[in-house]
């Protein structure tokens, strides 16, 4: 949720930051703005709209300069427009800064302000941290920075140029990621890796509060009582090539045709000795009565399929929780509780605050997280990593595949120790999983008929997702693709639930989804497949039967596979419907209206 970048160094810092908004655009799109030093005074533009808006601009009012912040805007207060755009500068235009994140208590700040005479000229809360920076300095930036974080209440990742200290650019930040680039052609901050990544791949995670201090030769870091910190930077594994679109008109398409390698690396990463396998080796499953998986968004529905796997397999309670919910709803959580938190981003702000709240109340905490060196990554006690490379597209697909992967080894490993599944169990268990790279291959290799199908059914006004069982959990995840990237609206329901209402929205011509892979209940889905077709309803049947296809119904067959692994294979069936159907709807699928992928609000 919006995007920040800072470069200092020999280069031209204005090409260097538009790249890197671009790479920072999926955290928001509203508006973009940047600022350099440009001789005495601050070169800035802010435009409305995407990037290429700002390019537009920049190439009328031409500014350069070596030291420069950028800003990718996904808005919060105060509408989109030019003003409203970082970054902000104080009213003498002498502080310049990008924010991410809120302040909670701008509005005290702006009043205590104004009282003293300083004028306004955006509906923003960004707006009072130059402000007040500006207000505070006095011949020294890290003084007034210091003045300002003890001041703001909220979360902030903040970028911040002064002009009186014009060879260097300040950062800080608390509940919001920033990252610090270093490299022999200058050095950057950044909201996330591929920003910089064309630059740098050694960087420092930065830890809430510290102070870094980048000039083009070298960055220092300092804590609240300007204490220098030594901190050695990480080498980051991601490639180029990940956050490229390699061919493909979409990210999604990019990314939804990646997932056979990042099931086989997520896979290989787990059973074989590394932190994936350490973490599960060293978790005391026995230890737990209760397991809450936790989180927002897809990462939320990987959890729900987790559920059934975990309670089939490991015989152990399992409850799901929007990670929205369970921080606020006083949760049933003692030192008995397993926390499982699962997240792309590590980032966001209601997940982060659910992991905390479990802590607090005792909970041991294990994190599923995609982005090495993120918050969750770094405050849960046991970590695994989901090996999905950079994710841009908003609508999340590899990331997800990874984590329903994760979970599953989880689950057996957790069912072997509890002694639940035998060991020969167990290893038919893990054969499955290892096959299911090669069979999310032969799913992708038929994507032909998904493709017509979605195209005829672009005019559809709601669809309904129904599937029993585990073919139901994954109907969730089915049913928020469809929603997120083709604006349509779209229900999952239980099948053996529809006739107690849902079905009363049924009438000639709706879409129904079923998912169909758990032999035991297949008759049962046919049977209700049968209860909306007489009703008018047309079904797409994703499954790993084969049925007698009739203009009312269309079969998408999948490989045969273990059904509480199924998952893996019915959801790039449904994740190629919604690409496709949006995709011939002609919409922005990379970056669906007022969505944006790190969530770093509430
Ligand atoms: C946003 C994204 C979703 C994502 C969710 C959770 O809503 O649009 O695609 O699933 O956040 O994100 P996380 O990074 O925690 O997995």
């Amino acid at each position: 949720m919006c995007g920040i970048i800072g470069y200092t160094g020999k280069r031209d810092a204005v090409p260097i930051i538009i790249e890197g908004l671009k790479r920072l655009e999926y955290r928001g799109y509203d508006s973009a703005g940047i600022a350099v030093y440009a001789d005495e005074a601050f070169g800035v533009a802010k435009r409305k709209g995407r990037i290429a808006e700002l390019e537009a601009e920049l190439a009328k009012v031409n500014i350069s300069g070596n030291v420069g912040i950028g800003h990718t805007r996904w808005a919060t207060h105060g509408e989109p427009n030019d003003v409203n755009s970082h970054p902000h500068l104080g009213e003498k235009s002498r502080i310049a800064v990008v924010h991410n994140g809120i302040i909670e208590n701008y509005k005290q700040i702006k009043d205590t302000l104004e009282q003293k005479g300083i004028k306004f000229v955006s509906q923003t809360d960004s707006e009072v941290i130059a402000q007040l920076c500006e207000h505070y300095y006095d011949g020294d930036l890290m003084d007034a920075v210091i003045k300002v974080a003890n001041a703001l209440e909220g979360s902030y990742a903040l970028g911040i140029m002064c002009l009186d200290e014009p060879d260097i650019l300040m950062a800080i930040k608390k509940d919001n990621p920033l990252i610090v680039g270093i490299s022999d052609d200058g050095n950057f901050i950044a909201s996330d890796v591929p920003a910089i990544l064309p630059h740098t791949k050694q960087v420092h995670y930065m830890n809430d509060k510290e102070i870094a201090i980048l000039r083009a030769d070298g960055v220092d870091f300092f804590n609240m009582q300007k204490e220098p910190i030594v901190r050695k930077p990480e080498t980051i594994t991601w490639t180029m090539e990940g956050a490229e679109k390699g061919g493909y008109p979409h990210f999604m398409l990019k990314e939804i045709m990646e997932q056979p390698r990042v099931l086989k690396e997520t896979i290989a990463n787990t059973l074989m000795d590394g932190a994936n396998k350490t973490a599960i080796d060293s978790l005391d499953i026995s230890h737990f009565n209760k397991v809450i998986i936790t989180a927002c968004g897809s990462a939320c529905y990987a959890g729900v399929v987790g559920k059934y796997v975990f309670e089939r397999l490991c015989r152990i309670s399992v409850e799901v929780e929007f990670a929205s919910e369970f921080r606020y709803k006083d949760p049933i959580v003692d030192d008995k509780t397993l926390v499982i938190v699962v997240s792309q981003s590590g980032e966001t702000a209601d997940t982060i605050g659910a992991m905390r709240e479990a802590k607090k109340r005792g909970a041991t905490t294990f994190a599923i997280v995609n982005v090495i060196g993120s918050a969750i990554a770094r405050e849960a006690d046991y970590t695994a990593y989901t090996a999905a490379g950079p994710e841009i597209a908003v609508a999340s697909t590899k990331a997800f595949s990874a984590q329903l992967v994760l979970l599953y080894i989880l689950a057996i490993r957790f069912a072997q120790k509890l002694g639940t599944i035998d060991d020969a169990k167990t290893a038919e268990l893990i054969a499955e999983i290892n096959n299911l790279p090669e069979k999310a291959t032969e799913v992708l290799d038929h994507t032909d008929y998904i493709q017509k199908y979605a195209a005829g059914s672009i005019n559809s006004k709601s669809v309904f997702f129904i599937g029993r069982n585990i073919d139901y959990a994954i109907s969730f995840e089915g049913s928020l693709k469809l929603k997120e990237i083709s604006y349509i609206h779209s229900e999952a329901y239980a099948g053996g639930e529809l006739k107690h209402g849902t079905i009363a929205l049924i009438e000639e011509g709706v879409l129904v989804v079923a998912i169909a892979c758990c032999p035991n209940l297949y008759g049962k889905i046919f049977s209700n497949v049968e209860q909306v077709i007489s009703r008018g309803a047309r079904v797409l049947f994703v499954s790993t039967e084969d049925t007698k296809q009739t203009d009312k119904l269309s079969l998408v067959k999948l490989p045969q596979v273990h059904e509480l692994f199924s998952p893996s294979l019915s959801v790039i069936a449904l994740q190629l419907f919604s690409y496709y159907v949006a995709a011939n709807k002609g919409l922005d699928i990379d970056k669906p209206r007022n969505l944006a992928k790190s969530v770093t609000v509430e």
